[in-house]
């Protein structure tokens, strides 16, 4: 596990790439040495105490030689607001990093990744470090139309192969990026030996149906509002079922998505409540 910091970050440079969507570049020479692809830092938007509450946002990418992150964020509300107005050469006070982060596993030689708008954020520094371990990594990306598709060339540039889906047709293929993955699975016969995925629920929790279906082990990465960021507030909780081995039966839980997530088994979240 990483070491929780708490740093003043300043910002190296920031960039609308999309309507709305912005990405900072942040010196973090201590953050980026602990940092893991899937973890987070929380961080205080404004220079004052509003909004109260920090606002968890994903590390996008982690240049440990450079000691620099990068964030990736859409605005959409009062906190993302501010955020984006900060300006270079301002220092964010954040805490990071936070959270579990993605678990690639050894053996895995196949892997596919599905970001869904702007859960593709974590999926960039996963990617990297999956093809730096050698992995043949495809990455599937999903969003309402083509304007909204961000970090395209920033995968391929990594050496992933890249499909794009926009349910309006008006980029890639033409359709829910969950209906893409079904195609490739069923008709190419391409069968990824893990999925990792991150966006909105709905697409979460079709992504694993199809994951059971073709047994394939699927982690996602959940976003809940949260308070603290270290597990104190019980704010961020989401409901779990495991299997007791000894009694054989399911048994649920609650957990904390800020320090036991925000990466969960995508066969352990229950979806409906
Ligand atoms: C672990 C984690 C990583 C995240 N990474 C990123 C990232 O890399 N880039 C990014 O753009 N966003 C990310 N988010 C979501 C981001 O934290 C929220 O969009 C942000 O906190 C909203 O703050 P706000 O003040 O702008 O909006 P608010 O005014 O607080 O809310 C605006 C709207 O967004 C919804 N909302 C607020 N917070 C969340 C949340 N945590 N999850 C789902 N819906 C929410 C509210 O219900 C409301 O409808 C992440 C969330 C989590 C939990
Ligand atoms: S945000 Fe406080 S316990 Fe997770």
């Amino acid at each position: 596990m990483s070491t929780i910091l708490n740093k003043k970050i300043k910002i190296l440079s920031k960039k609308e790439v999309a309507p709305n969507i912005y990405l900072a570049k942040l010196k973090a020479p201590e953050i980026s040495q602990e940092a893991l692809p899937g973890q987070f830092i929380h961080i205080k938007c404004s220079k004052d105490n509003y909004p109260l509450l920090r606002r968890p946002i994903s590390i996008h990418r982690i240049d440990k030689e450079k000691g620099e992150i990068y964030i990736l964020f859409q605005i959409v509300g009062e906190g993302t607001k501010l955020l984006s107005q900060r300006a270079v050469g301002d220092d964010l006070d954040v805490i990071g990093p936070l959270g579990n982060g993605f678990n690639i596993y050894p053996e895995s030689k196949k892997i596919m990744m599905i970001g869904g708008g702007i859960g593709v954020a974590p999926l960039l520094a996963l990617c990297e470090e999956s093809i730096r371990q050698d992995k043949e990594v495809r990455v599937l990306i999903g969003a309402l139309k083509k304007e909204l598709i961000v970090g395209e060339e920033n995968f391929r540039i990594l050496g992933a192969k890249i499909d794009v889906a926009a349910d309006d047709g008006s980029y890639g293929y033409k359709g829910l990026v969950t209906d893409l993955l079904e195609e490739i699975i069923t008709k190419e016969g391409w069968l990824p030996d893990q999925i990792f995925t991150c966006g909105p629920k709905p697409m979460l929790k079709k992504i694993v149906e199809i994951s059971l279906h073709s047994h394939i082990d699927c982690q996602v990465s959940l976003e809940e509002r949260m308070g603290c960021g270290i597990g104190a507030c019980l704010g961020c909780v989401c409901k779990i079922k495991t299997k007791d081995k000894k009694e054989d039966k399911v048994k649920y839980e609650f957990k904390r998505v800020c320090i036991d997530g925000p990466v969960f088994e995508g066969s352990e979240v229950v979806w409906d409540d």
